[in-house]
Order: C-alpha cells, then sequence, then structure tokens
C-alpha cells in the first residue's frame, strides 16, 4: 500500500543484501520509522516486542529471521537453533510454524554453503506469495460487500473491525481489509467501525492509521461500543482475521473478538472471518480446549502511551495494588461465523469445506 505516495511493504530485503527492514510498529501512529534486523536475534526480538505483529507478518519475518541465522551458520545445528528460538517468540498465531517449517524443509536438504542463497530466495517467495492472497482474498470478498452495497442503494455500506488485519499485519494488502480497500477503490462506499483493540489498541494505532492513508472513511469505537451498534441498524458486516483455524472452523482472534461474534449473532449481523489458507491448522480441531492463548505482560493492560507536548508519554492507569491480567487471544466457535473468506473462494466454516481447501 501507498504511504505519502510511495508504495510500501511491511518487510523487505535491504539493498545491502545482508539484513532486511521493517515498519517499526510500536512507534505508530506517532511515527513512521523502518527498523534493521541483521542477525536473528534481531528477528525473534522484532516478533515478541511486537516491532512486527499479525499473523502472516509474524510468519514473513520468522522466515527472513531465518536467512539472518543461515548467513552467520548454515549448520545443521544453526538451522535448528533458529528454528526454535523463533519459534518461541509468540505461541498463538499458526503462521509462525508454517513458515518455520517450510524455510527448514527447503533448507535441511541443501549443502550448507547453499543454503543462505536459497533461505533469501524462499523467504521472498513467502512474501510474494502473501501478498498475492491476501489480493485474491480481497476479491473475494469484494463480491459479498458488493452485494450488501446493492441492497443499500448507495449508502455506505458499514463494516466493524477488530484489531489489525490490515496490511500492516500482513506483507501488503491485510487479510480483513482487503476486501475493504478493493471496494473503496472500486467506488463502492465504505464506512469501516474500528475496534480501539486495549490493550495494545492496534485498531486504534494502526487499521485507523492504515485506513486514513488510503483515505477509506472509518472511525475509531471503544471496544464495548459494537453491540449497541449492531442493536442501532449500524453495522452492516463485522470482517475479523485470525491468528489460526481450526480444521472445524473455530477461529482464534485478538482478544474480543469473541464477544463480537456473540453480538453479531444476537443481532443478525454476518460475521465473516478473512483468512489465508496458512493461517489454518489442520491439526487442531476444537480451538478453546488445544490453542494456546499468549498471555502477555499485565504492563500493557496497566499503562498507555500517547502524544504529549511533541513527544510521546507512557502513563498508568490503575491503582498500584490491582492485579493485571492480559489474556491476548480468544476463540471464536465455527458457529458463529457466517463464512470464511479465504483466497481460494468463500466457504463456510466447516470440517468439510475446509478440508475440501487441502
Ligand atoms: O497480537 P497481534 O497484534 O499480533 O494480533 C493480531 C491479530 O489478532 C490479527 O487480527 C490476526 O493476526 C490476523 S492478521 C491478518
Amino acid at each position: 500500500m501507498k504511504v505519502d505516495g510511495k508504495a510500501y511493504r511491511t518487510i523487505w530485503p535491504d539493498s545491502d543484501g545482508e539484513s532486511v527492514i521493517i515498519l517499526d510498529q510500536t512507534l505508530f501512529p506517532h511515527r513512521f520509522e523502518t527498523a534493521r534486523l541483521t542477525v536473528v536475534e534481531d528477528a525473534a526480538r522484532a516478533i515478541s516486542d511486537m516491532l512486527v505483529r499479525g499473523a502472516p507478518l509474524i510468519g514473513a519475518t520468522a522466515a527472513y529471521g531465518m536467512v539472518l541465522a543461515m548467513r552467520s551458520d548454515a549448520s545443521d545445528a544453526a538451522l535448528r537453533a533458529a528454528y526454535e528460538q523463533l519459534h518461541a517468540t509468540r505461541p498463538t498465531a499458526i503462521n509462525l510454524r508454517w513458515a518455520l517449517d517450510r524455510m527448514e524443509a527447503v533448507l535441511r536438504p541443501l549443502p550448507h554453503g547453499d543454503r543462505a542463497g536459497a533461505a533469501w530466495e524462499e523467504a521472498a517467495r513467502v512474501c510474494d506469495e502473501d501478498v498475492g492472497i491476501n489480493s485474491a482474498i480481497g476479491d473475494n470478498g469484494l463480491a459479498i460487500i458488493r452485494d450488501v452495497a446493492a441492497k443499500k442503494g448507495g449508502s455506505p455500506v458499514n463494516i466493524l473491525t477488530h484489531c489489525n488485519a490490515g496490511w500492516l499485519a500482513t506483507v501488503d494488502w491485510g487479510t480483513a481489509t482487503a476486501p475493504i480497500y478493493k471496494a473503496h477503490d472500486a467506488g463502492i462506499p465504505v464506512h469501516v467501525w474500528v475496534d480501539e483493540t486495549r490493550p495494545r489498541n492496534q485498531g486504534a494505532f494502526l487499521t485507523a492509521w492504515e485506513l486514513g492513508r488510503h483515505g477509506v472513511p472509518h472511525t475509531v469505537i471503544v471496544d464495548n461500543a459494537g453491540g449497541h451498534l449492531m442493536q442501532h441498524g449500524q453495522v452492516d458486516m463485522v470482517i475479523t482475521g485470525t491468528d489460526r483455524t481450526t480444521a472445524r472452523g473455530d477461529v482464534c482472534n485478538k482478544i474480543g473478538t469473541y464477544l463480537k461474534a456473540l453480538a453479531a449473532q444476537d443481532n443478525g449481523v454476518p460475521f465473516y472471518v478473512a483468512l489465508p489458507t496458512p493461517t489454518i491448522d489442520h491439526r487442531v480441531s476444537d480451538g478453546v480446549a488445544e490453542i494456546p492463548i499468549e498471555d502477555r505482560s499485565g504492563d500493557e493492560v496497566r499503562f498507555i502511551s500517547g502524544r504529549s507536548g511533541g513527544g510521546i508519554t507512557q502513563v498508568d492507569l490503575l491503582p498500584p495494588a490491582s492485579a493485571v491480567a492480559n489474556p491476548s487471544f480468544d476463540v471464536t466457535p465455527a458457529r458463529l461465523v457466517t463464512a470464511l473468506i479465504t483466497e481460494k473462494g468463500v466457504i463456510p466454516a466447516t470440517e468439510g469445506a475446509i478440508a475440501g481447501l487441502r
């Protein structure tokens, strides 16, 4: 997508042939800055400290992390160690394991001297494929938005989204936002309700920023507002992303997604989940029982940062002695999902339909 007229992806190899550049998402929306990854530890830290985040981008960064590891030591032991180090960064998004498995499968059979070169090529393929997949998700989701728009006689289609499943969460286009960008670009009037998404505010900080840069009308709301808006007919559809989708269609996404799905069902609002097929974990069926939910630091709940006097300031929100919990993802059961928007088509969230994608 474009930022101030210049096309960007969220991750790319630097022209020095030695390092990888990312957008430092911890600084958004206040500053637009890049960061350089030169060793595998940089890639691991970028994922765990959330300079990059979002399931597909976590996978792409891990793929480049393997490249950086192979540049300094291409032995079997280094390959395994890099895999383990990167895999330990975040537990929920399955794209991480998918990307690492893919890199390892390509690199392990090769002579050590060929591994770094092959790693660069494979990581670039992971990224290019992600862009193509998300564009196809956009085309498939566009058809749904077009149908809704046809019934609205020219008034905007109101779409609610949670967290950031936008281009910043992928290599480009986004998953949940791809149909929105395609609809906007096709001249269909859309308006997006952007859930703030406490505690890290990916909606307010990232989704609002990227929709704004692309000129898509949007309104930031607190996480508790969605149900009210649905009751009053102000939401035509929900589209979210997912960090892991099970074989039977349960979807695990940023904490709070489940509550939106419940409110959507109670109000007859269609609840769509947009996903690249590498986000499906065919080994897992019952998402609530089987998906590991990341527990992040309570400091993310206690503190909030924002602009103040030309700088960025962090403030403490809570009584000092209060305990804080920060489960970061929840699972929305398949029965609450209207359909899955994938690059291979729009399918029901059922075991049979998901198996048919393989
Ligand atoms: O903790 P994050 O910011 O990595 O969580 C991101 C999400 O929950 C996204 O909705 C999900 O990864 C889908 S991204 C296309």
